[in-house]
């Protein structure tokens, strides 16, 4: 196991009915800007809900932030909360309004020429100062109400990019289960896989001496494997629910990844999907991720048949043989969940992805991404072109 240091300070409130507790959680005579996304909140009842609770503070909103949360809307925001002397937030929604948070969190006191360098010079550990700020989670899905990162997009150029830091963790995040009843079952698959790939990203790398955190991860694994076709069946199942929700915050609360390797490269290449053709983020992951395994596959393999054989039972054939499976068990989940593998189930406009993604990772120098940096522009092209 590899030195670590970790520290995550989030303080999570879980369970029905708690999102009046946000009130004590928010120092007293703070001035409050709630964001939120396209109004699924006003919907649900959980707009109510936080209204209610911030009574007694003077509170400004900004709605309309969008799934990829765009980062001219954002600054829309900045510069509400800049006009209003506003000093905290609160993030209402899924992980786009969450991350859309963090990177307002970010600008609001930045002093910089353009603020999109936060996330193209990707400045956020290297920011003096950020707005603090809570959560209010409306779908299991990113892990971004228990961790430090955010995801931006900018559709005028067609980018995606990430910053993040210690600065950018929410103080509170209220996880109640009872918000997944009003989700669309798109929404809830999209949820499970999203953690389910936030998982392999940080387990299924190389034997790192890790057996703790090889099993944790199994066992977020199997947990979604089990709970996430029982919420899409009847997201009125509370306890399903609720083990869906605490899986996906423990996918990516940034446990499971102290002392081992991890990849990632299916995060980054499934970014530049959804920046090209607007895919979901979670169906992009699981387009790639696939591929990225048999593109990838000497270096996974030992992994790979571990994988199979504690998460999906695999115990007979060889090595190759099990890793194989392992793969496809994995393609034959995520489509049982209803999502779709391939970028032609998308767009036909596909012709050029693969060199325009491997063009901008040349760019941005990013030329050995993977646990072994071995995943070049020249595989990221060959996963890509087998991700068709
Ligand atoms: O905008 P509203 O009207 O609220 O509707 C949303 C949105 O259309 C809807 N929704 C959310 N909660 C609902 C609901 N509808 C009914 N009932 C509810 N309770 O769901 C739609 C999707 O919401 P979104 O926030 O986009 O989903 P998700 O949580 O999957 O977030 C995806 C974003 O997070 C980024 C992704 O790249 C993407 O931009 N990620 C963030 C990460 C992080 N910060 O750690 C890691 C991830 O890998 C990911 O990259
Ligand atoms: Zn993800």
């Amino acid at each position: 196991m590899r030195n670590f240091e970790y520290k995550n300070p989030v303080k999570l409130i879980f369970g029905k009915d708690q999102t009046s507790k946000i009130a004590s959680e928010i120092p007293a005579g703070s001035k409050v800007l709630m964001t939120y996304g396209g109004g699924s909140i006003k919907k649900n009842g959980v707009y109510d809900q936080v209204i209610e609770a911030l009574k007694d503070f003077e509170v400004l909103e900004f709605g309309g932030i969008e799934a990829n949360p765009e980062f001219t809307t954002l600054m829309k925001a900045v510069n509400l909360a800049r006009e209003n002397k506003v000093d905290y937030l609160l993030a209402v929604g899924g992980g786009s309004v969450i991350d859309g948070t963090k990177f307002i969190s970010a600008a609001i006191p930045y002093d910089g020429d353009d603020e999109w360098d936060i996330l193209a010079k990707s400045l956020g550990r290297k920011l003096k100062s950020a707005v603090p700020f809570g959560t209010v989670l409306t779908i299991p899905a990113t892990g971004s109400e228990a961790n430090s990162g955010a995801v931006v997009s900018r559709s005028e150029i067609k980018e995606k990019r990430t910053f993040g830091g210690p600065m950018f963790f929410p103080q509170f995040s209220v996880l109640d289960p009872q918000v997944v009843r009003t989700l669309p079952k798109r929404q809830i698959a999209n949820g499970t896989a999203d953690a389910f790939w936030h998982v392999l990203e940080q387990y299924l790398t190389y034997p790192a001496g890790a057996p703790i955190q090889d099993r944790i991860a199994e066992g977020i694994l199997n947990t979604l494997v089990e709970v996430g076709p029982k919420v899409i069946a009847d997201p009125n199942d509370y306890e399903a629910a609720a083990n869906l929700m605490y899986s996906a915050t423990m996918a990516l609360n940034g446990q499971i990844q102290q002392g081992v390797p991890t990849d990632w490269a299916t995060h980054m290449i499934g970014h530049e999907l959804t920046a090209l053709f607007g895919i979901d983020h979670a169906r992009t992951l699981s387009i790639i991720g696939p591929n990225l395994f048999r593109v990838m596959f000497e270096n996974k393999k030992e992994k790979l048949v571990q994988y199979g054989e504690r998460v999906w039972n695999i115990t007979e054939g060889t090595e190759d043989e099990r890793a194989q499976k392992a793969i496809e068990k994995t393609v034959e989940f995520l489509e049982s969940l209803g999502i779709q593998t391939k970028i032609s189930d998308y767009t036909s406009d596909y012709s050029e992805a693969s060199k325009i993604i491997a063009d901008r990772f040349k760019e941005r120098n990013w030329l050995g991404m993977g646990e072994r940096q071995d995943i070049t522009p020249e595989k990221v092209v060959e996963i890509v072109e087998m991700s068709i």
